[in-house]
């Protein structure tokens, strides 16, 4: 490392109030490090990198964790830096229940804690599993020390018999075929060994991929990071050289909230949308950004998603998958396509703009990454809407949806939560037929609680039998980004603190216009009085633990869902540091 540099002194940095000291606790401090079989020489006076690592026996996409983390260390020590390996709750999507999102908060709350209560002068973040990147990161901003997060990347595509396999998308896709008759249990089981193939996080434009890509825009990332599959040889390199980097990165005092703008939250709604990614994001963004400071609403999304096209042909809104992506020049090149829709001069980690490290980057195949005047989407990747039936904005992804249900006014038919749903959607008495609208109540925040990914509701199996593929259907949960069809999601308020969701009734007229935005229930402002007015809220799903705390301080979906007592913004370091007893 160039001597010049360096701008702060070893004194300076805040590990060596643990470590620098010539009084009893330093002694301490030291010599426990020494009983790690570490000398003085090997740590004193350098930078401690806390590495905060997400794997997990439990989340097969964090499995090569064990060996990336020694590529980071690599790369620290490479720099003069001291790696300190930090294990934080994993949150598995695919096993954690009733959902990962329940738990967002606690793994964020972990982050911060870890940085604060150690001695640490900065982080690596190691995440990619959906909700482990927008905790890891709202952790690091409000802890604000100079961070820079390592993703997981995709997994390689899915392959059964030759055909090519997305992550999610086509386990629904499948699904809905095995209960339509239209492929055997045989076919079912090759699926299933066929889907997931290697480490590495959902490879189709799911939560996972669409949240890390955001991240690479945010700047929180080196150049091109996202978009490496899991496996490749040159994702052991960006994890070695992140490493590195993060070492400068303290000696530059270079911090979130020295990245963190509004222009660098717009380019990572913009690219979000340019993938055609998951609703999950909006969710994620909105408490990212809150924690940093910055005002962004859920309008901000529909604002931007009626200028911005999809130029991302992946499933589920595409044809290909996120190593083709990746093949064809992967996220620099995209946003390098999107031209003035990108704000360049946002700072990233590595020290330079975004425009500087997209400058150059090449389209190799303009199937997978579509141009401007060729894109796969022109506009309105994401719409939010707002009515009598979502006061406070609703969500649909309408690429993902058959474009005659854009316009739809049906019936409902309505579930009162999960299990009523579960016990009767299949019920061949069930009065229900293609043009009605499925709503399902208590699936929000508070009502599930932890707003699971149910919003793809199911399709009643006589309807598919009769090739019913899409259908309406209006719920306050969210939404895998690997599904598709006309879910309204996100309702809010939800129908668990009494939103208007609570009140519809089976047989209520619902109307959904997504070119107009709009969402309504066509029922009298007096009998929805009337049905308010008999209202009960069902009681608490928890009396003690995490659990408690989280149904007493989160938020609802249009502020990003985080606890009221952490949204504050990234302040100086050192403000809540402890003293060191
Ligand atoms: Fe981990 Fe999809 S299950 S990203």
């Amino acid at each position: 490392m160039a001597q010049d540099k360096i701008r702060r002194n070893p004194e300076e940095l805040r590990s060596h109030r643990w470590y620098g000291a010539q009084d009893l606790r330093a002694f301490g401090h030291r010599s426990r490090t020494a009983q790690m079989g570490y000398q003085r020489t090997e740590y004193a006076g350098k930078p401690v990198i806390a590495i905060i690592n997400t794997w997990s026996d439990i989340n097969p996409c964090h499995s090569h964790f064990k060996q990336r983390v020694e590529e980071v260390k690599r790369g620290v020590w490479q720099a003069g830096g001291f790696p300190v390996e930090m294990p934080a709750i994993s949150l598995s999507e695919p096993f954690q229940k009733p959902t990962t999102m329940l738990y967002r908060n606690l793994l964020a709350m972990e982050t911060e804690e870890l940085l604060r209560s150690y001695p640490a002068d900065g982080a690596v973040l190691m995440g990619g599993c959906d909700k482990t990147t927008p905790a890891l990161i709202m952790g690091a901003i409000s802890m604000n020390l100079p961070a820079i997060f390592v993703p997981a990347g995709p997994m390689l595509r899915g392959n059964w018999n030759g055909v090519t396999l997305g992550s999610g998308t086509d386990s629904w896709k499948y699904w809905a075929d095995l209960r339509a008759g239209k492929i055997t249990e045989a076919d079912w089981q090759g699926v299933e060994d066929g889907i997931a193939r290697s480490a590495g996080h959902c490879m189709t434009m799911g939560t996972a991929s669409t949240m890390t890509s955001a991240a690479e825009a945010l700047g929180l990332t080196l150049p091109g990071a996202a978009s490496i599959p899991a496996s490749d040889s040159r994702h052991a390199q960006m994890a070695a050289l992140s490493g590195r980097r993060i070492v400068d990165m303290i000696w530059e005092d270079l911090k979130p909230s020295d990245l963190l703008t509004a222009a660098s939250f717009d380019n990572a709604v913009t690219t979000v949308l340019a993938l055609a990614g998951s609703t999950n994001a909006i969710v994620h963004l909105i408490a990212m950004a809150r924690r940093a400071g910055i005002a962004l609403g859920v309008d901000r999304f529909d604002e931007l998603a009626r200028r911005v096209p999809v130029l991302a042909n992946i499933r589920p809104s595409g044809a290909f998958l996120m190593e083709d992506f990746y093949y064809a020049g992967g996220l620099r090149a995209l946003l390098a396509h999107l031209g003035d829709l990108i704000v360049r001069g946002t700072r990233t980690v590595n020290g330079r703009t975004l425009g500087e490290n997209i400058a150059g980057a090449v389209v190799y195949n303009h199937d997978v990454i579509r141009s401007r005047d060729n894109p796969l989407v022109a506009s309105d990747a994401l719409a939010v809407l707002r009515g009598n039936l979502a006061p406070g904005g609703a969500v649909i992804k309408p690429p993902a949806a058959e474009p005659r249900l854009h316009r739809h006014t049906g019936r409902a038919v309505v579930f009162a939560d999960y299990n009523d749903m579960a016990a009767r959607i299949d019920d061949p008495a069930l009065d229900i037929d293609a043009e009605c609208v499925i709503v399902l109540q208590n699936a929000g925040p508070q009502g599930a609680p932890g707003m699971p990914e149910w919003g793809q509701l199911p399709i009643p199996k006589k309807l598919l039998e009769q090739g019913v593929r899409d259908m309406v259907r209006i719920s306050d949960a969210r939404m895998s980004g690997t599904s598709y069809g006309a879910c309204v999601l996100h309702v809010t308020p939800e129908s668990s603190v009494g939103g208007p969701l609570a009140l519809v009734r089976d047989g209520d007229p619902i109307e959904l216009d997504v070119p107009a935005r709009k969402l309504n229930v066509l029922v009298s402002d007096a009998e929805l009085a009337r049905r308010k007015s008999e209202w009960q809220a069902p009681a608490p799903k928890f009396e003690r633990g995490y659990g408690l705390m989280y149904l007493r301080h989160v938020s609802q979906a249009d502020t990003g869902c985080d606890f009221d007592f952490l949204e504050t913004p990234a302040g100086p370091v050192g403000t809540a540091d402890p003293e060191i007893h």
